[in-house]
């Protein structure tokens, strides 16, 4: 059986046509999502495989996408460690106790992520798999600064204040923080690999907020922790958003593949990290709701900087935005598999 065009490309060879795949492309967007998901709350349909299965495999039958990302979501780990979050619709990731004094860190590092309550993930994974045929599905974890902004501020913030005074103010607390994180993240991403996943994805979304040197001084430590509890031979790909400052320290951190967010063009981010990575972005989420031939013109110079790199997988900048018109998206696969 040939490779799928995905792993090609993640490997850094250039498939014949590009492959692409939408970062939330299981969501809000998708009518048969809205349909299975009513009544049922966010992480509980994360936890009952056969929903999360079907709601994985939703967007692979309707866009004919080159890859399938698992329906989960970064804080599952959080939730199967025993920590009370919630997501609030709307808003994101709530934490019925964020972390805001040394008491509250010890509360919850005496948490723990063991075997058995990943077993929900697993059996989701494999599920999935078996419906997928060759279809790669890609695991995800959110890296351990995305995930501290959520659980020190207890909830979504624009400016992660609280994450980056604690990560300043407190060094020996952050690293106790972030060594937790990366282990439960570690084993959310390791469980999904084990069950079928043929390649991750790091989302450090908010790691923008960073400067380089705070960055890899902070951050990039427990990420690489994360991304090494990933067995060798699996691609790696890092994403965040506004790291046009950070591209080369991610890659550092353990990365095959680096993901890029719509400010930054590809032939820049190549520039950026000195060649030979393989890329994957960057189409403007904005512009979904552009006409068409607006839209077109966008996609040919992003596919056209995109080829800078040894391989490119097209994505969006950032994830699909739940007013967007599927639609778009299926016609943006077929022009990229059929340049029509
Ligand atoms: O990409 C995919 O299709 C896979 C599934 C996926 C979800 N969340 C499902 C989801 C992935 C990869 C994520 C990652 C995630 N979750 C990130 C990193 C990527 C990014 O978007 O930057 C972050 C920061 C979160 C935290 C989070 N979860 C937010 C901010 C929200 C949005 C809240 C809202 O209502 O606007 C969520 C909820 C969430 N995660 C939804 C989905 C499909 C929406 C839930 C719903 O249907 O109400």
């Amino acid at each position: 059986m040939p490779t799928p065009a995905l792993l090609d490309a993640y490997a850094g060879v250039r498939p014949a046509t590009t492959p692409v795949w939408f970062m939330r492309q299981a969501g809000r967007s998708l009518p048969e999502y809205r349909a299975s998901r009513a009544g049922t709350e966010m992480l509980d349909a994360c936890l009952t495989p056969e929903l999360a299965a079907e709601i994985t495999l939703q967007p692979v039958r309707r866009h004919g996408v080159d890859a399938a990302i698992f329906f989960s979501d970064i804080v599952v780990p959080l939730k199967l460690a025993g920590v009370g979050v919630e997501i609030v619709p709307g808003r994101g990731p709530v934490l019925d106790r964020p972390v805001r004094d040394a008491a509250d860190l010890a509360d919850l590092v005496a948490h723990d992520l063991d075997d058995d309550a990943l077993a929900p993930i697993e059996q989701a994974v494999a599920r999935t798999v078996e419906q997928l045929g060759d279809v790669p599905l890609i695991g995800f974890a959110g890296a351990p600064f995305t995930l501290a902004s959520y659980v020190v501020e207890g909830g979504p913030s624009k400016d992660h204040l609280r994450a980056r005074t604690l990560m300043q103010a407190d060094p020996e607390a952050w690293r106790t923080l972030t060594a937790w994180l990366a282990r439960v993240s570690g084993a959310f991403l390791a469980a999904q690999v084990r069950a079928g996943a043929r390649a991750v994805q790091l989302f450090d979304s908010w790691a923008g907020a960073l400067s380089e040197a705070d960055y890899r001084a902070s951050a990039l430590p427990a990420s690489a922790e994360v991304l090494a509890a990933v067995p060798a031979g699996v691609p790696k790909v890092h994403f965040g958003t506004g790291t046009a400052l950070l591209l080369p320290a991610m890659r550092d951190a353990g990365a095959d593949v680096v993901g890029v967010d719509h400010r930054l063009p590809l032939d820049a981010a190549d520039r950026l990290l000195g060649g030979g990575v393989p890329l994957q972005g960057n189409v403007d989420p904005a512009l979904l709701d552009a006409p068409w031939p607006v839209l077109r013109a966008h996609l040919e110079r992003v596919v056209e900087a995109g080829r800078a790199a040894p391989a490119h997988v097209l994505n969006l900048g950032h994830g699909v935005p739940p007013t967007a018109d599927p639609g778009v998206l299926t016609r943006i696969v077929e022009w990229a598999h059929t340049g029509a």
